[in-house]
């Protein structure tokens, strides 16, 4: 009897998997890994929120966001124990290019898809790159700059610089786009190029010793929002007459405390939006692991500029938090 039992057992073992597979298969749950930078800015929170925001979107996707505290050392760590975890893609924001270039390509070359967000790594040992032209939106600021000058008829122009983090790619990339964009107006002189490594809290000082030694600016340029905030300050305590200065970075928040606002104050002439991408990657992410897609090599992302002429309609746009 025994004998007769087991074969039937078998089909209907044998029909139950083949029901029960695509069910199995639809509950399965993706883990994505996104390695963070760091946390401890408006823009990187404003980039984790849309990151949750757009996983949230995807019911079988759990996402883990780890924050490296502006350490390449410990992002490098970050990044083994999300491979250790087998996570089912890796998202990075990378600290500095050459310190995660070969943890990154360690990840690829187990399998693991890899978006690389905003800041770049070297080589071509990852999946995709998305982010905005940073060379690009450098020498917009650089152009800006020039047609201000020629308007106030500045000469010499001096401009003050503060650049992010000289190992990441937007600061090398954001300062040799302002080179370029200068160019139109030669009486713009980059005076002083001083670093904050992206933090408005070493903006202040760096931009304070720059005017110690000399007062005569026209213009401070940092490459991103808070550090030329950081720059304002600084002017201010040094007494320089901010009324005939003009300040001008690059991120472009719409937050209380971010340039839309602060240019609808007087504070910032100008600045430029940078996206953060996060959506765009949690869409190819489903879109490689589920749909099996081949993405592009590199997504680059628009930008605006915003200055004091069009800033009520980006603060329209961009749904900012003037008050
Ligand atoms: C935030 C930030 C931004 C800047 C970007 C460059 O951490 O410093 O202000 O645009 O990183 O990667």
């Amino acid at each position: 009897m025994n004998r007769k039992i087991a074969p039937l057992t078998l089909t209907l073992l044998a029909a139950a998997t083949l029901l029960y597979a695509p069910l199995a298969q639809a509950q399965k749950k993706y883990t994505i890994g996104f390695s963070q930078l760091a946390f401890d800015d408006p823009w990187r929170v404003a980039f984790n929120n849309q990151m949750t925001k757009a996983a949230e979107k995807h019911p079988d996707f759990k996402l883990v966001i780890v924050n490296a505290q502006r350490d390449s050392s410990k992002q490098v760590a970050d990044v083994e124990t999300l491979m250790q975890q087998k996570v089912d893609a890796l998202i990075i924001s990378p600290n500095e290019a050459a310190p995660l270039t070969s943890v990154v390509k360690k990840a690829f070359d187990a399998g693991i898809p890899v978006v690389v967000l905003d800041r770049a790594v070297l080589g071509e040992a990852y999946t995709m790159f998305i982010g905005a032209d940073n060379k690009f939106i450098g020498a917009k600021a650089g152009a800006y700059v020039a047609k201000w000058c020629g308007e106030k008829n500045y000469n010499p122009c001096n401009v003050l610089e503060i650049s992010g983090l000289s190992g990441s790619t937007p600061a090398q990339e954001r300062a040799s786009g302002f080179r370029d964009g200068i160019k139109a107006n030669p009486n713009v002189k980059l005076a002083t190029s001083v670093t904050s490594e992206w933090q408005k809290a070493k903006a202040v000082p760096a931009a304070a010793a720059a005017f110690q030694g000399n007062k005569n600016f026209q213009v401070v340029y940092a490459h991103n929002d808070d550090s030329t905030e950081g720059g304002y300050i600084a002017a201010k305590n040094a007494n320089l007459d901010v009324s005939k200065m003009l300040f001008l970075g690059i991120d472009g928040l719409p937050d209380k405390n971010g340039a839309i606002v602060s240019i609808l104050q007087g504070r910032l002439g100008a600045s430029f939006v940078y996206p953060n991408g996060a959506a765009e990657a949690i869409d190819w992410v489903d879109r490689i692991l589920k749909k099996s897609e081949k993405p592009p090599k590199k997504v680059t992302l628009g930008t605006d500029e915003i200055t004091s002429a069009n800033a009520k309609a980006m603060c329209e746009k961009y749904d900012c938090e003037a008050k």
